[in-house]
C-alpha cells in the first residue's frame, strides 16, 4: 500500500468570509495533496470551520441570528469557495458536528483523570476579542498586540491545564527534532518563548460568561476554551481514537498555518498530545502574512480581498499560480492586483502561453497536426542539453516543493520554459522548414518543444490543475487523469502519432483596468475601461431590460456567491444574480431592480435563471442600481 501524507489547514474562524489569507494556507494544502499524489503517496487533505467561542456569538449577534444559524451560513460560504479554487480536500470539519465535540469531551477527560487539569481562581488580563488571557509582559503599550485594545481586568474560577510539567520535555522534543517547526525562523522563536516559564493555560470559559462552546465532561456549568476545543479538530477528523483513518494518517500529519497562531500550534497542541498520551504530530509549517499597503490583511483591519471576486476576474489557475509564485514560504508578501495582472502577463501569457500555442501552430503548420518523430542523427548538443535540463528541472524543482519552496520550484520550471523558447530561436524551425534536407532537423526540434511542454505540463498540474488538464490532449493523454512523477522523469515519453487539436490561448492576457480603485486600499486612481465596439440603436433596443421587483430572495445551496431571486417583471421570474458576497436576501426583498427580461435562461450551480439582473461590479463587490420611486413592475426601461 502506498505510503501515506497528512496534511491539514487551519481550520477557519466562522465570525467572517474566506478572503485571500485563507485561501493562500488552503492552496499550498492542495499543492501538497496533487504533488503527492502524483509522487504515488496516499494523501489525506482536511480543511474545515472554528464555529465556538466568544467572537462568533458576537458576530452571530450583529447578524440576528442565533449562533449555530450564523456558523451554518458562513461554514457553508467557507465550503463552497474551496472547489471554485480546485481544491480537492478529502473532509471538511466542523467543530459543531457531534463526532467533534465526543473527542473533545473524551480528551479532556483523560488529561483531567491524569491530573493535569486542575481548578482554580484567576484574576488577569483577558481579550475578548482574542479570547484569551493575556500577561502584562505579552501586550504592547498595555494593549493586545493583535487588535490594539487594552484587555480587561477579570477574576473568576476556572479550570487550567498544567504547561509547565511538559516544558522541559518540549523544549527537548523541538531540539531533537529539527524538523519539527519549520522554517527556522519559527523553531527559534518558539525556543526563545520557552527560556521563560510556561504559565498554566485555562481550558475552561463558565457558562456565564460563555454559553457557546463544548460543555466539560467533568463540569457542566464550564465550556471548553475554543482552542482546546479547535485544535483537537486534527484528529477528530481521523475518528480517534479508535479510527483506521487515524492510525493511517496521524503518525505522518503535517500542519500548515500562518506565524499568527504559531503558539497555540507549538506550545499548548504537543503538550495537549503529550498530557493526553497521544503521539505528537510530525511537522509544523509555518507561513507569514499576506499585506496590503495598509498592513496585515485581516478581518480586523477590514483590508480583506475576496478569493472568489478575484478567481472570477482572473481564473483560478492564475491565482493560484500567483499565490504560490510570489510568496517565499515563511516570509511575509504583498498582495497587489497590478502584480497579479503582472505575472499573468508575463510570465502565464507570454512565456509558458506562446511557448505552448506557436509549438502547436507549427505542427499543424508543418506536420498536419500530427507529433512528429524524433529522427535518431539528427540531434545535435542542444538537443541533449535540452532532455538534460528537463530531467534537471523535474528533479530540482521535486526537492524545491518538498522543501516547501514553491516559489523557487516555479522558477526552475520557468527557467526550464524559457530556454525552451530559446531553442526555439536557436533553432529556427521557419528557417528549418524552407532549408533542402532541413526536414529531419525539423521534426527533431518540433518534438523535443513538444516533448518539453509535455513536462511542464506535468510539473505544473499540482499548481494550475485546469490549465494542466486542457493542456494533456495535446500530448494525447485522457484530460480527466492525474500526472505520476513516473511519466516525466525521463525524456522521451511522448508519443510520435498523437493528432494534436487546435492551440488555444491557456492564460489569456489581462489589461489591467486603470481602475478607479486599488483592491487595497479602495483609493481612487485614473479609469481607463478599454472601449467596446461601438452598436446601433436597433442592437440595444434588442434589449428586453424592465423594472423588476424582488419578492423573494435566497442563498443558492453550496454557493457562496449566487443568490436565488424570485422577481416580478410584470410575470413571475427566477433570477440568479451573483451578488451574495455583497448583498443579503434581506437587502434585496421588496427593491425594485433592473432586469435582462430576454437572455437566454442557462442554469447556475443547477438553478434555472431566466434573465439577469443589472449591476454594476469592481474588483471588490457589487453594486445593485435601485429604482426609487413608485413605477410599476414590468415598466420598460430605455
Ligand atoms: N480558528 C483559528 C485556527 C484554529 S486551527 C486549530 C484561526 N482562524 S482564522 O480564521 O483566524 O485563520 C487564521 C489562518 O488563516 C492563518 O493561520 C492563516 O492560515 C490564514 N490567514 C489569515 N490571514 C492571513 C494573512 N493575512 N496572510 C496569510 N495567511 C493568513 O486562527
Amino acid at each position: 500500500m502506498s505510503q501515506p501524507f497528512y496534511v491539514t489547514t487551519p481550520i477557519y474562524y466562522v465570525n467572517s468570509r474566506p478572503h485571500v489569507g485563507h485561501a493562500y494556507s488552503t492552496i499550498i494544502a492542495d499543492v501538497l495533496k496533487r504533488y503527492y499524489r502524483m509522487a504515488g503517496r496516499d494523501v489525506y487533505f482536511l480543511t474545515g470551520t472554528d464555529e465556538h467561542g466568544d467572537k462568533i456569538v458576537r458576530a452571530s449577534r450583529k447578524e440576528g441570528l442565533s449562533p449555530k444559524a450564523y456558523a451554518d451560513t458562513i461554514s457553508d460560504i467557507f465550503r463552497a469557495v474551496w472547489p471554485e479554487l480546485d481544491i480537492l480536500n478529502d473532509q471538511f470539519i466542523r467543530t459543531t458536528y457531534p463526532e467533534h465535540q465526543k473527542v473533545v469531551r473524551y480528551v479532556l477527560q483523560r488529561v483531567y483523570d491524569k491530573g493535569d487539569i486542575y481548578f482554580s481562581e484567576y484574576e488577569g488580563l483577558y481579550c475578548f476579542a482574542c479570547e484569551r488571557f493575556y500577561t502584562e509582559k505579552e501586550l504592547v503599550d498595555g494593549k493586545c498586540p493583535d487588535h490594539k485594545t487594552e484587555p480587561e481586568r477579570i477574576e473568576e474560577s476556572n479550570y487550567f491545564l498544567k504547561m509547565n510539567k511538559y516544558q522541559d520535555w518540549l523544549v527537548d522534543h523541538i531540539r531533537k527534532n529539527p524538523d519539527f517547526i519549520a522554517p527556522e525562523r519559527y523553531r527559534n522563536e518558539m525556543l526563545a518563548f520557552l527560556k521563560e516559564p510556561l504559565e498554566d493555560l485555562c481550558i475552561s470559559r463558565p457558562k456565564t460568561r460563555l454559553e457557546w462552546g463544548i460543555t466539560l465532561p467533568f463540569d457542566d456549568q464550564y465550556v471548553a476554551y475554543v482552542w482546546f476545543d479547535a485544535l483537537l479538530n486534527y484528529i477528530s477528523a481521523l475518528r480517534y481514537p479508535d479510527g483506521e483513518l487515524f492510525k493511517r494518517y496521524w503518525p505522518v500529519a503535517h500542519h500548515i498555518i500562518a506565524k499568527d497562531i504559531l503558539k497555540p500550534h507549538a506550545i499548548y497542541w504537543p503538550i495537549m498530545l503529550k498530557a493526553a498520551g497521544i503521539p505528537l504530530y510530525n511537522q509544523l509549517k509555518v507561513h507569514g502574512y499576506w499585506n496590503m499597503d495598509d498592513g496585515k490583511m485581516s478581518k480586523t483591519t477590514g483590508n480583506v480581498v475576496d478569493p472568489l471576486h478575484i478567481k472570477n476576474l482572473y481564473g483560478s489557475d492564475q491565482f493560484r499560480y500567483f499565490l504560490t509564485r510570489e510568496m517565499a514560504f515563511g516570509l511575509d508578501s504583498h498582495f497587489s492586483e497590478p502584480a497579479l495582472v503582472q505575472r499573468i502577463n508575463a510570465d502565464l501569457a507570454n512565456d509558458l502561453g506562446n511557448l505552448f500555442s506557436r509549438t502547436v501552430s507549427m505542427i499543424h503548420k508543418y506536420f498536419g497536426c500530427v507529433v512528429p518523430e524524433s529522427v535518431s542523427g539528427a540531434e545535435t548538443d542542444l538537443d541533449l542539453a535540452l532532455a538534460r535540463d528537463a530531467i534537471e528541472m523535474v528533479n530540482g524543482a521535486r526537492r524545491e516543493i518538498e522543501g516547501f519552496a514553491f516559489h523557487k520550484a516555479l522558477m526552475s520550471i520557468w527557467q526550464f520554459i524559457n530556454k525552451l523558447n530559446k531553442y526555439i530561436d536557436t533553432n529556427a524551425p521557419w528557417a528549418l522548414a524552407k532549408e533542402k534536407g532541413g526536414r529531419s532537423r525539423l521534426q527533431t526540434v518540433i518534438y523535443n518543444c513538444m516533448e518539453g511542454l509535455r513536462i511542464v505540463c506535468g510539473m505544473i498540474s499540482p499548481f494550475m490543475p485546469k490549465a494542466s488538464q486542457r493542456m494533456r490532449r495535446y500530448f494525447g493523454l485522457a484530460p480527466d487523469q492525474a500526472f505520476s512523477f513516473s511519466e516525466i522523469s525521463e525524456w522521451g515519453g511522448l508519443k510520435p502519432g498523437v493528432v494534436v487539436p487546435k492551440a488555444i490561448a491557456l492564460f489569456p492576457r489581462v489589461e489591467l483596468e486603470k481602475e478607479t480603485e486599488d483592491i487595497s486600499s479602495g483609493k481612487t486612481k485614473e479609469r481607463s475601461l478599454p472601449r467596446k465596439k461601438e452598436i446601433e440603436l436597433e442592437d440595444f433596443q434588442a434589449l428586453d431590460l424592465r423594472v423588476g421587483s424582488v419578492l423573494e430572495a435566497e442563498p443558492v445551496p453550496n454557493s457562496s456567491n449566487l443568490l436565488k431571486l424570485k422577481c416580478d417583471i410584470g410575470e413571475e421570474r427566477r433570477i440568479v444574480a451573483g451578488i451574495g458576497a455583497s448583498y443579503a436576501p434581506s437587502d434585496l426583498i421588496g427593491k425594485k431592480v433592473i432586469v435582462l427580461a430576454n437572455l437566454k435562461p442557462a442554469k447556475l450551480m443547477g438553478v434555472l435563471s431566466e434573465g439577469m439582473m443589472l449591476a454594476a461590479t469592481d474588483k471588490k463587490r457589487c453594486f445593485v442600481p435601485f429604482i426609487e420611486g413608485d413605477v410599476r413592475p414590468g415598466t420598460k426601461i430605455c
